[in-house]
């Protein structure tokens, strides 16, 4: 494994931060069971990767190993939100190398800065990120990322845009929506959990993210909140 030295972690909002803690208690809460969590939303910019990292970052602050993996193939922007440099110098291999069998698991497998963090970026954006994701060396990675780590967590493309998210679903012990306020309609929120749904994951609830908090002659500030919107049903 590498190393990546990942020099853009900014600290959190209160309201953020308030309501990450929230999350992660949920998600302790639903046992052991539940260890690969993908995060998604219905349109673009709702904030999944900025509730991906803070989720995975307060994980580790709780003493858990955690594994990010960002699915997104298509527009794949975490290496450069985070300005991750390898510490070796050279190129960051990622899941595009891994899936297409370019590159074994542990050339794309990155440890971090952060301690009991480790990462696997996107890689190259491929002409077929779908059909890469359901193929044996997904779920090779899933396996090893069980066995290795308390919780991996998957940055995935928008419902809207692609059914890559329904497709990791399928790999998944559970999902997690990002809802930005006041952004996508409800009929679109809806279909893009149906689509979760139909891939059999148990959702485990919904970010709201990107609420506008009155806060008197301060003006505003965003913030998000934590709710089990879609209860925490057991998939029978
Ligand atoms: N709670 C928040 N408060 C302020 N800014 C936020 C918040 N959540 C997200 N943002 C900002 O909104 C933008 C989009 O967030 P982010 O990249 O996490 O969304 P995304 O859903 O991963 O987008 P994409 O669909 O492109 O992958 C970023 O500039 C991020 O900094
Ligand atoms: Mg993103």
């Amino acid at each position: 494994m590498q190393f990546v030295l990942l020099e853009n972690i900014s600290e959190l909002e209160y309201a953020m931060k308030e309501s990450l803690r929230a999350l992660k208690t949920n998600i302790q809460f639903c046992g052991d069971d539940i260890q690969t969590i993908l995060v998604t939303s219905t349109i673009p910019n709702e904030g999944k990767s900025t509730v991906t990292i803070d989720l995975a970052r307060s994980l580790t602050e709780s003493g858990k190993r955690v594994l990010l993996v960002d699915t997104d193939m298509r527009k794949s922007v975490l290496i450069g939100r985070l300005r991750a440099k390898n510490a070796a110098g050279g190129e960051i291999y990622g899941l595009s190398h891994f899936l297409s069998g370019q590159r074994k698991l542990d050339e794309v497998l990155y440890s971090t800065d952060i301690q009991k963090l480790s990462i696997i970026f996107a890689g190259p954006s491929v002409p077929n990120p779908t059909e890469i994701l359901d193929k044996k060396y997904f779920r090779e990675l899933i396996d090893f990322g069980k066995e290795h780590f308390d919780y991996v967590l998957l940055d995935c493309a928008p419902l809207g845009a692609a059914i890559d998210a329904a497709v990791a679903a399928k790999y998944c012990d559970g999902a997690i929506m990002v809802i930005a306020q006041g952004i996508a309609s409800g009929r679109m929120i809806s279909g893009a959990k149906k689509q979760l749904e139909a891939s059999g994951v148990r959702i485990l609830g919904a970010v709201l993210n990107k609420v506008k908090i009155k806060k008197s002659e301060y003006g505003h500030y965003y913030g998000s909140y934590y709710g089990s919107y879609y209860g925490s049903k057991e998939r029978s």
